[in-house]
């Protein structure tokens, strides 16, 4: 242990009596907590509420003033508490002991990083993991994510995104778990308890962080960082449920907040959602980041009206530590000093930061992320790429498939693969990976290729034009068509065309809306080309959003949803499409026919003209369907599964049981996600027109069956009202069992009190 910290530990043990009398009721790490308080300086406090950015992986606009020599003087001052986008066990161990070896206090700083879906070995893209449903899988991802980060030195990172979103415009989609609430729950849990372990303090599991809170996936016209405008009624039952289950459920450290207003306040500043809401009310014991730089955008927001007042609104906000807006550490002191921000106020938020830094171990060993042999044992490790391969398959689903032409029998026919994106070893890895060696996907001819199909291929197409970069716009291929005919040939001569198309990793995360839903640039012309010579087509998709591909469901026979699969992209697409996986996997975000029916969901809220009464008068569009392409829960599988035997009883008025029965009636193996939705029908207040409130994730042999019983309690039977109230209302109900939000067994059942 360094010699600076045990002096410190010693210190804070002969102060305990002295700086407190309410010792009886902490426990040891607050103790701690509260005497290493005790000797910091105002200056040190604010210190740790300051996080600064490493100058390498950057992931959002740098403030232009700062410069690296400042930082490391600020660091050696005790003045910053987190470094983000530092990592490498090498860099980190440099970086930690400035801190350490430097500072009076000699706290240890905490180091963040995006890790979202994997590290080095990349997972799928969190919206694609989400597709499987498999919360199992998903936690362990995120485990492997943990500890392959946490082998580069880092203890910290900004996932999951647990944000709902209904606007596939939105670049972010590709980072959440879609658009249910429910769903998007179950798995923030997962994946937090797979970030945190079984134990903080351990080498190999870092702090998970839930983030936005709250709304940033409401940005109207689904355009990034755009305002946003929630009514409390769906900010209490849609948005804020997966936030309090990642505190209740799985003790997540730390929470972002967000770069948009709530109810005319930005985020950042707003004390209802970040003190009365998460802290008192859910009992949030970690501590709040800001978003990169959305303190200092409300200026920009027009509710501060410079730096200092940022300050002063964030601390009382109860955003306790500051992203690249550098305005606590420029301002904070000065305006405690005056009166205008409470020493109290600095002191939750570091007494919130430091306990987390405790919970670490950082104080015991501010090296223990920093052991390059673990770097080297267990980045890429051949259990990691297994892992990674095994949530590929689980995460792609499977949207058609006439006349069973999937899976496809190993060289019984001569098969054309033709797209960019087939011979892409980048692309697939997704966005938000930083982290992530360029290249490094299997391509899906590589995929193909060592699972022994003989293919010709043909590009077809370029899908985008010149450099890519993580910080600029991709410029898409919208002219070039020269590749075409070589395509159109190859298909000619084959018996099954293979396409690959979909969108490039760029086109979705962060600052990547679109306004249109379809194939980017000249990839539907390509497409309808090669159908035109050849109708037996494969179409595999590769995107981070939902599209609309209206045009190809109307004609291609077979459709795989494959998002962008990570590290083991190719190896995963050539199993499903062979038959070695059978696909399992169900949409977590519904499918529109047109851009214009965005944001569509399942589960909105009841009207006054659900259905057609008369021709014009109800809410439907004169142009397209208003039906979904695909639902939300949709998937497919090379077997078939039959519900039957549905019995929905009401215990004691406690708790309602449903049964439902399902067979594998198909001729393989096949996993199924059976799905439970629950109907409100009169209540206070409005309620949606059903609800995922259940799902279990089968596996079953051709003719086996299993009896799959779900039980509700008042958790699942209750809703908000616009006040926050948790209300448990009798009355009759109706649940639906079944295969997607849109089909199942039905039934309905009365509650007279709870
Ligand atoms: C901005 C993003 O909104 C946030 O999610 C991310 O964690 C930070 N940048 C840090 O990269």
């Amino acid at each position: 242990m360094n010699f600076r910290i045990i002096i410190v530990l010693i210190a804070s043990v002969m102060l305990i009596y002295s700086c407190h009398s309410t010792v009886d009721f902490k426990d040891e790490i607050d103790l701690k907590v509260d005497n290493l308080l005790c000797q910091m300086t105002l200056e040190e406090k604010i210190g740790q509420m300051n996080q600064y950015n490493g100058f390498w992986d950057v992931t959002g606009p740098v403030p232009s003033e700062e410069n690296a020599q400042t930082k490391y003087e600020h660091i050696k001052k005790g003045w910053v508490g987190s470094m983000l986008n530092v990592r490498g066990a090498i860099k980190v161990r440099k970086m930690q002991s400035l801190a350490v070896d430097s500072s009076r206090l000699g706290i240890p700083m905490i180091f963040g990083f995006d890790v979202i879906h994997g590290h080095k070995t990349m997972s799928p893209i969190p919206l694609a993991e989400s597709a499987s449903w498999d919360l199992q899988a998903i936690e362990k991802s995120a485990r492997i994510a943990a500890i392959e980060a946490s082998a580069e030195g880092l203890n910290w990172t900004f996932a999951p995104m647990v944000d709902i979103s209904r606007d596939a415009r939105w670049g972010r989609v590709m980072e959440g778990a879609g658009e249910d609430t429910y769903l998007a729950a179950r798995i923030g849990v997962a994946r937090i308890n797979g970030f945190q372990g079984d134990d903080l303090n351990s080498p190999n599991t870092i702090a998970a962080c839930a983030k936005h809170f709250a709304g940033y996936g409401f940005a109207e016209a689904g355009m990034d960082y755009n305002t946003v405008d929630v009514g409390t009624t769906t900010l209490h039952n849609v948005i804020f449920p997966p936030f309090k289950a990642a505190i209740d459920e799985a003790k997540v450290k730390t929470i972002m907040n967000s770069f948009n207003i709530i109810n005319g306040v930005p985020a950042t500043a707003n004390k209802w959602l970040q003190r009365d809401i998460l802290k008192n009310k859910w009992g949030f014991e970690g501590f709040v980041i800001s978003d990169w730089s959305s303190g200092e955008e409300m200026i920009d927001h027009g509710y501060a009206k410079d730096l200092e007042h940022v300050a002063e609104l964030s601390a009382i906000g109860g955003s306790d530590m500051d992203m690249e807006s550098h305005a606590y550490i420029k301002c904070l002191a000065k305006l405690v000093k005056a009166g205008k921000v409470e020493e109290s106020k600095v002191d939750d938020a570091v007494r919130r930061i430091l306990k987390v830094k405790f919970e670490l171990g950082l104080f015991e060993d501010p090296y223990k992320y920093c052991d390059e042999s673990r770097e080297t044992e267990l980045i890429y490790h051949p259990k990691h790429m297994a892992a990674a391969l095994d949530m590929a398959k689980k995460s792609i689903v499977l949207l058609k498939n006439e006349n069973q032409l999937l899976p496809l029998k190993k060289n019984k026919s001569k098969v054309a693969v033709i797209g960019a994106l087939a011979n892409d070893k980048d692309s697939p890895l997704g966005n938000w990976r930083m982290a992530a060696d360029d290249n490094t996907a299997v391509s899906v001819l590589e995929g193909l290729k060592s699972y022994g199909v003989n293919y010709k291929y043909a590009e077809g197409a370029k899908l985008i034009t010149g450099e890519t970069a993580f910080s600029a716009k991709i410029k898409v291929n919208t002219s070039d068509k020269s590749g075409f005919q070589q395509a159109i040939t190859l298909a000619k001569k084959s018996d099954v065309v293979i396409m690959v198309l979909g969108e490039h990793a760029l086109h979705s995360g962060e600052g990547r809306s679109r306004s249109r839903l379809g194939l980017p640039g000249v990839q539907q012309e390509l497409l309808e080309a090669v159908y035109k010579v050849n109708q037996n087509i494969v179409l595999v998709l590769m995107n981070g959003r939902p599209l609309a591909i209206t045009w190809a469901d109307e004609h291609i026979p077979a459709i795989l949803e494959t998002w962008h699969l990570g590290t083991q992209t190719g190896h995963a697409i050539a199993e499903v499409l062979y038959g070695a996986y059978n696909p399992s996997g169900k949409l977590p975000m519904t499918f529109p026919r047109h851009v214009g029916q965005v944001p569509i969901y399942y589960n909105q809220y009841r009207t006054g003209r659900p259905g057609p009464k008369t021709e014009v008068f109800w809410p439907h569009y004169i142009d397209s369907s208003e039906k979904p392409l695909y639902p939300f829960g949709y998937g497919l599988s090379y077997t078939q599964f039959e519900y039957s035997d549905m019995s929905v009883k009401v215990v004691d008025n406690t708790k309602v049981e449903v049964k439902v029965s399902v067979l594998n009636s198909g001729s393989v193996f096949g996993e199924e996600v059976v799905q439970l939705y629950l109907h409100d029908k009169v209540a206070s207040v409005v309620r949606p027109v059903k609800e995922l409130k259940g799902f279990e994730k089968i596996s079953l042999k051709p003719n086996q069956s299993k009896e799959v019983v779900f039980v509700l309690t008042n958790k699942e039977l209750g809703f908000y009202d616009g006040a926050g109230h948790f209300l448990v209302e009798p009355g009759e109900f109706e649940v639906m069992v079944g295969t997607n939000s849109e089909s199942g067994l039905k039934d309905n059942f009365i509650l007279t009190g709870f």
